[in-house]
């Protein structure tokens, strides 16, 4: 949007900041929210999608890490520390460099998109692979919080949830009210919690008719809150949300339950069905996490005529093996018309 300030300046009112606090910025926020005809067709709803991967690390991480980081600066931090399955980190890496801080990131070892892994080492963070899933890692990054000079930047830290509710706050700037549902993926669960609490606070301030029922989505191999119970070793496609102690559990338990919503798995399949179908009838390009809120929206269905929203929370950029995996290897002709007219059947 033009003269847009970042989500720090447009929404200072509503934000935990002062004139005192240092605004590290990139110009996060303002992502499209883009109709779906293809998909609405397909549920008999209005369907749109809040496009995060539109933000300026590809994923909806900046708004939580804008306010973490300007936070960290203004408590006169000189080190930022996360666990990450890769868009955090990413984030973390890009915002710190900005704030002139150190960043360290534990990502687990062998299980993060390559896109994310370049980001994180391209704005200079120290990136450790720890032996060990995402669960190890925050184990290792809430002592070090307690233990060492650093301040954590997963969505433990309050900020990171107090950014990203903004994301509720464009919706409603955009629609004029809440959607009747709101779908997402569910990892460690920061995002759910955040949306829930933005929506309520619209409640609040009266800008809004009604809270949208919360559909929050776990892959079914890494689907702790749905099982009820931990998973020890989660397993999905999607690795940004291969979580099995979400650390914000509660929070999404409490988002379902108080809107009338709910948390449910999808499978792999069906999640890489929605990443193609995203990629070939709407035109956008996710990450598998992502597509898990549109794959479960396909299952679960939406009420005819209801409005929709579904937040693609990464940019398919982010993992290429995955959509290298998906499509064939191009066909190599030579460098002739005629070969060319015969490859393509014209
Ligand atoms: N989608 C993407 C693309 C993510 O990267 C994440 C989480 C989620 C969804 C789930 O959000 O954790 O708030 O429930 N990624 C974290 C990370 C864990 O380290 O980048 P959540």
């Amino acid at each position: 949007a033009p003269g847009w300030r970042g989500l720090i300046e447009e929404y200072r009112d509503r934000l935990p900041v002062t004139d005192a606090t240092p605004v590290v910025t990139l110009l996060e926020g303002a992502t499209p929210l883009i109709a779906a005809p293809r998909l609405s067709e397909r549920v008999g709803a209005e369907v749109r999608l809040k496009v995060e991967g539109a933000n300026p690390t590809g994923s909806f991480k900046d708004r939580g890490m804008t306010l973490a980081i300007s936070k960290a600066l203004e408590a006169g931090a000189e080190a930022v520390v996360c666990g990450s399955t890769g868009n955090t980190s990413a984030s973390a890496a890009a915002y710190a460099a900005r704030a002139g801080l150190t960043c360290a990131v534990l990502i687990p070892d062998g299980y993060i998109a390559l896109g994310k892994l370049a980001q994180a080492l391209i704005h200079g963070a120290r990136v450790l692979q720890i032996r060990g899933n995402f669960d190890a890692a925050l184990d290792i990054v809430r002592e070090l919080g307690e233990t060492a000079p650093v301040t954590v930047v997963n969505s433990i830290n309050p900020y990171r949830i107090e950014g990203q509710k903004t994301g509720a706050f464009e919706i409603v700037d955009v629609l004029g009210d809440a959607p009747e549902l709101h779908c997402m993926p569910v990892g460690n669960a920061g995002n759910i919690t955040a949306y829930w609490k933005g929506y309520r606070e619209e409640q609040d301030a009266g800008r809004i008719t009604k809270l949208p029922r919360m559909l929050g989505f776990q892959a079914a191999g890494a689907a702790p809150i749905v099982l009820g119970h931990p998973v020890e070793q989660p397993e999905t496609v999607a690795t940004a949300i291969r979580i099995g102690r979400p650390a914000s559990w509660y929070g999404a338990t409490a988002a379902a339950t108080e809107s009338g919503g709910a948390i449910a798995a999808v499978t792999d399949e069906e999640i890489l069905a929605a990443y193609r179908f995203l990629a070939e009838e709407e035109s956008v390009f996710c990450e598998p996490a992502s597509a898990a809120a549109v794959a479960g929206l396909l299952k679960v269905g939406a009420p005819a005529g209801a409005r929709v929203v579904c937040v693609l929370t990464g940019h398919g950029l982010k993992d290429p093996d995955i959509a290298i995996g998906q499509i064939a290897v191009p066909a190599v002709v030579d460098a002739d018309p005629g070969a060319v007219r015969r490859a393509l059947g014209l």
